[in-house]
């Protein structure tokens, strides 16, 4: 149904860079993958906008170690294990959460300033953690921290190049190895960046969904990439939708963090009562699954498309502590200290993608992913709050361990390299623009939060109309995003309609229980199938 390349070329007469690294993403994975590899090889970055466009940058909440007093891995890895509903791959979440506070240690050394109390760090909790064990910087300005002290760490390093607005369009694979990507430079011009390894560490893919908390940037072009060039893709039906996004008609769905939750914000409903409790033990900080669905159930009952968040509890406190939802907030005329702020569900996270060992390598020789374009196995059926910054720092640093050999190889093998891809490409009437807001539409209302064989079934068949759009070649950006998004989108849709039983974050109104007996293993797609 999709072309092996978005684009025809013959590597001969294509521009060509080389390096020894290739790492695709500037959030936390790639920037981290990329500093510890320059250890052992010369690394280039590629990213699609600025450095900073990344989901890290928009991250609040914190970042998850066990390094309080009454914590310990063991605990961390119960509470990973229980969130993930039974799909977490245990070896990797040992690695997550041994090594887990030794890369925070290593951040702090590099600069990373997290708030503290006295001479300790200041852990907050946010849902289905047993412990206070959420570190965060200027308050809820986490991931802005992190981002700066890695982007300051890489610019200055001279080990790596980093180049920005950079469009990534495909791998380029040969014999089954993968030995880098086709690029299109910002004049438009198509160049390969070749290299011995190539990290895809491109994040998330929010943009599937109409409404969601990841910015512009998040269109999973690593994850399509990838399954164009043949990898495993496992557990694409986990997409997990954080339950407080502002929620103002025509405004962005601004991350209200649920570490407002953990230091003692309550959801209300449209009566103005307070409902988690009825829900579920851990009330207000239940896994997000169960929020999210207890809240659509709230809002059908009170005939309302958001519920309120009320934080007023922490009065003056709240601009200090929530500094950057405090002034987005009072931006869009609520001032959260004194009133609720309007919130709904958005989609925020992905929890599978592209299959990887605990070394981050895929099955394809060469390639190697991390972050939320990757599915390690850390977070099964439902990724548990602040684990995914520890994810990319973790297996960043594993994957460059594991490449350093690679540089070893004799340089002719990348001179030599000869490919030429032609598929034939297909006029397409409609706009790029058009055919995303008709998958975006398409996966909020049929692939959302509760789904059903009818639904799942219907957005396929749409699916597979605009398929054809990924046969017209793209000129531009927006069409490269847009024509990994028609497969994403897919790829999302048929994992969902595979799993015939409700686990994590996946609720299937036709089978809404877990089935352990048929459904305790990953759902896995090839481009073959
Ligand atoms: C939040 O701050 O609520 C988001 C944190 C996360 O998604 O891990």
């Amino acid at each position: 149904m999709y072309p092996r390349h978005l684009t025809d070329f013959d590597l001969s007469q294509t521009p060509r860079e080389y390096c020894d690294f290739l790492v695709v993403g500037s959030g936390i994975a790639g920037l981290y993958t990329a500093l510890k590899a320059s250890r052992f090889g010369r690394v280039t970055v590629l990213t699609k906008k600025k450095m900073e466009d990344s989901n890290t940058e928009h991250a609040q909440g914190g970042i998850a170690a066990a390094i309080g007093r009454e914590d310990s891995p063991r605990l961390h890895m119960e509470d990973t294990l229980t969130a993930g509903a039974g799909l977490c791959d245990e070896d990797a979440v040992r690695v997550l959460v041994n090594e887990g506070p030794t890369c925070v240690l290593e951040l702090v050394a590099l600069g990373a300033h997290f708030d503290k109390r006295g001479e300790d760090f200041a852990l907050t909790r946010e849902g289905a953690h047993s412990e206070r064990r959420i570190l965060h910087a200027r308050g809820d300005a986490t991931g802005e921290e992190i981002e700066q002290v890695l982007s300051w760490k890489a610019l200055t390093s001279s080990g790596v190049v980093i180049h920005e607005d950079i469009q990534v369009i495909d791998l380029i694979i040969s014999g089954g190895r993968c030995y880098g990507v086709l690029a299109r430079r910002p004049d438009g011009e198509v160049v390969a960046y070749l290299s011995w390894a190539t990290v895809l560490a491109t994040g998330g893919a929010g943009q599937l969904y109409k409404n969601t908390t990841n910015p512009s940037v998040a269109t999973g072009d690593g994850m399509a990439m990838a399954y164009r060039a043949g990898a495993v893709m496992a557990d694409m039906e986990f997409i997990q939708f954080h339950p407080t996004a502002l929620h103002i008609p025509g405004k962005p769905r601004f991350l209200i963090t649920e570490a407002l939750r953990g230091e003692g914000a309550v959801l209300v409903n449209p009566a103005g009562e307070r409902f988690m409790p009825r829900y579920h033990p851990r009330a207000d900080l239940a896994p997000r699954d169960v929020v999210a669905r207890a809240m659509l159930d709230e809002m059908r009952k009170g005939s309302a498309d958001h519920i309120w968040l009320d934080g007023t509890a922490l009065g003056s406190a709240f601009a200090e502590r929530f500094p950057k939802v405090y002034e987005t907030c009072r931006g869009f005329g609520v001032d959260p200290a004194v009133e609720p702020i309007p919130v709904a569900p958005a989609a925020h996270y992905m929890m599978g993608g592209i299959r990887t060992d605990i070394d981050g390598r895929t099955n394809l020789e060469g390639l190697y992913s991390c972050g939320e374009a990757a599915c390690v196995g850390v977070h099964g059926a439902n990724r548990l709050a602040s684990n995914s910054l520890l994810e990319g720092l973790v297996f960043g640093r594993r994957i460059a361990d594991s490449m350093k050999g690679l540089v070893d190889r004799s340089s002719a093998e990348l001179r030599d390299l000869a490919m030429v891809a032609r598929e034939g490409r297909r006029p397409f009437a409609g706009t790029a623009a058009e055919v995303r807001r008709q998958v975006q539409e398409l996966m909020w209302s049929n692939v959302g939060i509760l789904r059903d064989a009818a639904g799942l079934g219907a957005a396929l068949a749409r699916l597979a109309e605009l398929a054809v759009f990924t046969w017209s070649d793209p000129s531009t950006g927006e069409a490269i995003e847009t024509a990994n998004l028609v497969t994403l989108a897919h790829l999302v849709a048929r994992s969902a309609l595979i799993r015939e039983e409700s686990r994590g974050s996946h609720y299937r109104l036709d089978f809404p229980a877990r089935d352990d007996e048929h459904w305790s293993h990953h759902t896995i797609l090839e481009c073959e199938d």
